[in-house]
């Protein structure tokens, strides 16, 4: 391992951000700061005492993330300290790997995220929408938006839906999701805790015998195509590899989608007059998703790249190793492109948002995620027209990683 940290006493002074960037005040501000920052050129920052810069105006933004592999990498390297940037504890992800590993493992899975194959589930996602639904109504009127609706959507559709499995198979999936909390402050170095460790164990065995399943009985999903593929291929993906992928996959499905979708609710909430026009007019629904999706999705950085050489972005010097963090979140609030950016208005139908990134990396499951948000609204607003915030002036706690904006609840009402 090298011990050549960047040192922040070498960076221009005036250009640092003065708070930790996993600082809590700036998650719960975050869309305020989010609106500043993108007027700014890049900007240092600190996280853990490591130096890091902030890439926030849609530019800038554009340059990081379409970089063909000479400046940037989305692989840490191995310096002291850099263990914080290994999100998934040990896995290997397909967002974490360069060039042509990376189009190889995309490749092989991109079949079960075409127009048809996301389509072709859109009766799954439809039941799972109107069972939740159900038990909603069932209730007493008053629901958590996350816990009783959120949550768990896309885990189900993928789960339940996408590749069928068996309850004990869902429940090794949640197991592990609910002791990702666990890992979360673990200092370098520590042991990981040994419920996280078991309930990684459990899910790779249940994996397996999904591999094993789907060896016998592929159909049409993306575990079924990684087998296949590599069953018919020389240079073959080892379990462990696809095991890691499957993994990786459903984190980076889950978070996003239910964070994304509450916020949405959210804000729809919070502007009673415009989702009254919605429940009204509900062909306004794709120009509202949009909207939504740029105005707060499910969080204000995404994954960090590091720089391979010393280089600069709009001017502003990053040393060779430097985690890069860029935030969709500011770019979608860039004013060149989204004009007056802190008004959220339904009919804006903002084009080419930054929510699901671009380039190599660009999210592979965004057709689904749209899908499952467009339904869920729909059916929402038409089973409850009353359907609304309990107090409108309601701020949500974000939980989650740091700079994920993951509401841990949101109450609203059915009438
Ligand atoms: C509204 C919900 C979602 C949002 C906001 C979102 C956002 C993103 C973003 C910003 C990236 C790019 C990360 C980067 O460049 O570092 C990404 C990548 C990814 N997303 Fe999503 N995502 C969502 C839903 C989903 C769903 C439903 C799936 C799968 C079913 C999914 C699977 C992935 C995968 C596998 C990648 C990595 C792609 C690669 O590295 O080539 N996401 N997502």
């Amino acid at each position: 391992m090298h011990h050549s940290r960047i040192r922040l006493a070498d960076l221009d002074q005036a250009n640092i951000l003065e708070v930790d960037v996993a600082d809590e005040v700036l998650r719960q501000n975050a869309l305020s700061l989010m609106a500043d920052w993108v007027t700014r050129k890049p900007l240092y920052c600190v996280r853990r005492g490591l130096a890091a810069v902030i890439c926030a105006r849609a530019k800038d933004v554009s340059e990081v993330l379409m970089d063909d592999g000479q400046r940037f990498s989305v692989v840490a390297p191995k310096i002291e300290g850099y263990e914080i940037f290994d999100l998934f504890g040990g896995v290997e992800s397909v967002l974490q790997m360069d060039g042509a590993r990376h189009s190889r493992i995309r490749g092989l899975m991109q079949p079960a995220f075409t127009p048809r194959a996301v389509n072709a589930l859109l009766g799954a996602i439809q039941q799972i929408v109107t069972d939740k639904i159900d038990a909603i109504e069932r209730g007493s009127g008053f629901f958590d938006a996350m816990g009783d609706f959120c949550d768990d959507i896309i885990t189900r559709v993928m789960l339940d839906a996408t590749l069928q499995l068996t309850p004990p198979q869902q429940q090794a999936f949640t197991r592990v999701h609910n002791s990702f909390p666990l890992i979360m402050g673990i200092a370098p170095g520590e042991a990981y805790p040994e419920e996280y460790v078991e309930a990684g164990r459990a899910l790779h065995q249940a994996v397996l015998e999904i591999i094993e399943e789907k060896r016998r009985h592929p159909r049409e999903d993306f575990i079924s195509n990684l087998v296949t593929a590599r069953d018919g291929n020389d240079d073959k993906l080892s379990d462990e590899e696809l095991v890691n992928q499957i993994y990786a996959v459903c984190a980076a499905a889950q978070g996003a989608t239910a964070a994304s979708l509450g916020a949405a609710l959210l804000n729809l909430g919070r502007h009673p007059d415009q989702f009254d026009s919605l429940k009204r007019d509900p062909a306004l629904v794709d120009s509202a998703l949009e909207e939504c999706l740029r105005y707060q999705s499910s969080g204000f950085l995404i994954f960090p790249r590091f720089a391979t050489t010393d280089t600069e972005v709009g001017g502003v010097a990053i040393p060779k190793h430097m985690p890069v963090y860029v935030s969709a979140q500011a770019a979608n609030f860039d004013p060149e492109k989204f004009p007056d950016p802190l008004r959220f208005d339904i009919r804006r139908n903002p084009q080419r948002i930054f929510t699901f990134g671009s380039g190599a990396h660009s999210c592979i499951g965004m057709r689904m995620a749209r899908l499952v948000m467009r339904i869920s609204l729909l059916s929402l607003m038409q089973r409850f027209p009353r359907l609304g915030l309990v107090d409108l002036d309601f701020e949500p706690v974000y939980g989650g990683n740091f700079s994920e904006l993951s509401p841990l609840t949101i109450p609203m009402r059915t009438h």
